[in-house]
């Protein structure tokens, strides 16, 4: 017989995934997006495994509450995530890859094949696609990537005309949209964000006036929904409110009622008495002050929780929140639960989640929810819950 090692019922550390949570924020991040214009299109963000959320199941789910795209970066996630969907018989949701092809080999000709759209962000990868196209005889869909300032990739704002008329004259794509993405975006009122904007604007007029009208024009991420109505135009591209986050914690201004998707739980599995002054864990970076006791959790910077968390975060037990004492190990954190509340052996204990949201993490050390979902391991079960 086969040891069950995969059995979601025998983990004690898993990652609780909230799918009518996740449900309700695609709903209102959807209602928002379309405050002004009904027919805004959504392109779900799914990269970077639906935010460590999952991406097979997080795409079925919006896929099934009808988003107009899913969002990917990386070639390899893209094809898997391509794979699954039609396998589920959602083959008509178009997958837009926000990653850059820069090389003509196997994989990126079998993704030309299907319903599956690209970025292209210089004129040698469009001509690349363009010859794909011909050998195909189908023509690849794009998406030109204008950089407004974020300076990260895509064809400058001011060189965006000139390459967009060299590459309206290959034959063998399609060009369906333009879009770009914002550097600030997460706080109300930047004024580089309004620069970018305004940048990204100038460049679709200039080309929908004299070389060809796009399909898709977008340049919102979340921090684009919440505080630029303006860059809506006609798709946005959510990612973190979908997860139940704000980008930035401290800056939001539109508090829209989503709410995290994410529980990282795990169990108590050890627990000892100790007397004033021992040290807990690797360094001896903790000592008690007083008689007390120890909760051992079998989780660590293995399954994603950050070590840096070391003597700072806290975990929350029956209805309280505890410290953790001691350096995070890899598979093991202690957290400091004194002597008199009621706390035993298997009792369960959320490392971050409703009660202890990620972002409070995520500002200890000086990161972003992002950061803190993303990383959970492959070891944690992704449980989901209906
Ligand atoms: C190009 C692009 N669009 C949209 C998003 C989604 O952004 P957010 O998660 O802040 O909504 C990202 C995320 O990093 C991105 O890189």
């Amino acid at each position: 017989m086969n040891l069950k090692s995969d059995d979601k019922n025998f983990s004690d550390t898993f990652a609780e995934i909230d799918l009518k949570i996740f449900t309700k924020n695609f709903k209102i991040v959807r209602e928002y997006a379309r405050i002004k214009n009904r027919d805004t299109k959504i392109c779900s963000i799914v990269k970077a495994n639906a935010y460590g959320h999952g991406m097979n199941v997080m795409a079925e789910e919006l896929s099934r509450m009808g988003t107009d795209y899913l969002g990917t970066a990386d070639y390899t996630e893209t094809a898997s995530l391509r794979n699954y969907l039609d396998t589920k018989k959602f083959h008509k949701v178009p997958i837009l890859c926000l990653g850059l092809i820069t090389e003509k080999n196997q994989l990126t000709e079998s993704l030309a094949g299907k319903n599956i759209e690209f970025s292209v962000a210089d004129l040698r990868s469009a001509k690349m696609l363009n010859d794909i196209g011909n050998k195909l005889n189908r023509k690849p869909v794009i998406h030109i990537q204008v950089d407004t300032g974020i300076n990260r990739t895509g064809i400058k704002a001011e060189d965006a005309y000139k390459a967009a008329a060299e590459i309206y004259k290959l034959k063998n794509i399609k060009v369906k949209g333009i879009y770009s993405h914002f550097a600030t975006s997460e706080i109300p009122g930047s004024s580089y964000a309004g620069l970018q904007l305004k940048k990204f604007k100038e460049v679709v007029k200039a080309i929908e006036e004299s070389i060809l009208k796009f399909e898709l024009r977008h340049i919102s991420n979340t921090g684009g929904i919440l505080n630029f109505s303006d860059g809506y135009f006609n798709m946005v591209r959510p990612g973190i409110s979908l997860y139940g986050f704000y980008p930035d914690e401290k800056k939001v201004k539109h508090r829209i009622g989503i709410e995290p998707v994410m529980s990282l739980k795990s169990k108590i599995k050890f627990i000892k008495e100790l007397g004033k002054g021992e040290s807990i864990s690797y360094g001896r970076t903790f000592f008690t002050n007083r008689r007390t006791r120890i909760a051992s959790i079998p989780a660590g910077y293995g399954d994603g929780y950050p070590r840096s968390l070391s003597n700072l975060a806290k975990v929350f037990i029956n209805g309280k929140l505890y410290k953790v004492a001691g350096t995070v190990c890899m598979d093991w954190i202690m957290a400091d639960i004194g002597k008199k509340d009621k706390i035993n052996i298997n009792d369960e204990a959320e490392l971050f989640g409703r009660n202890y949201p990620a972002h409070k993490l995520a500002a200890l050390t000086d990161t972003i929810s992002y950061e803190i979902t993303c990383n959970i391991s492959s070891r944690v079960k992704r449980i989901y819950k209906k």
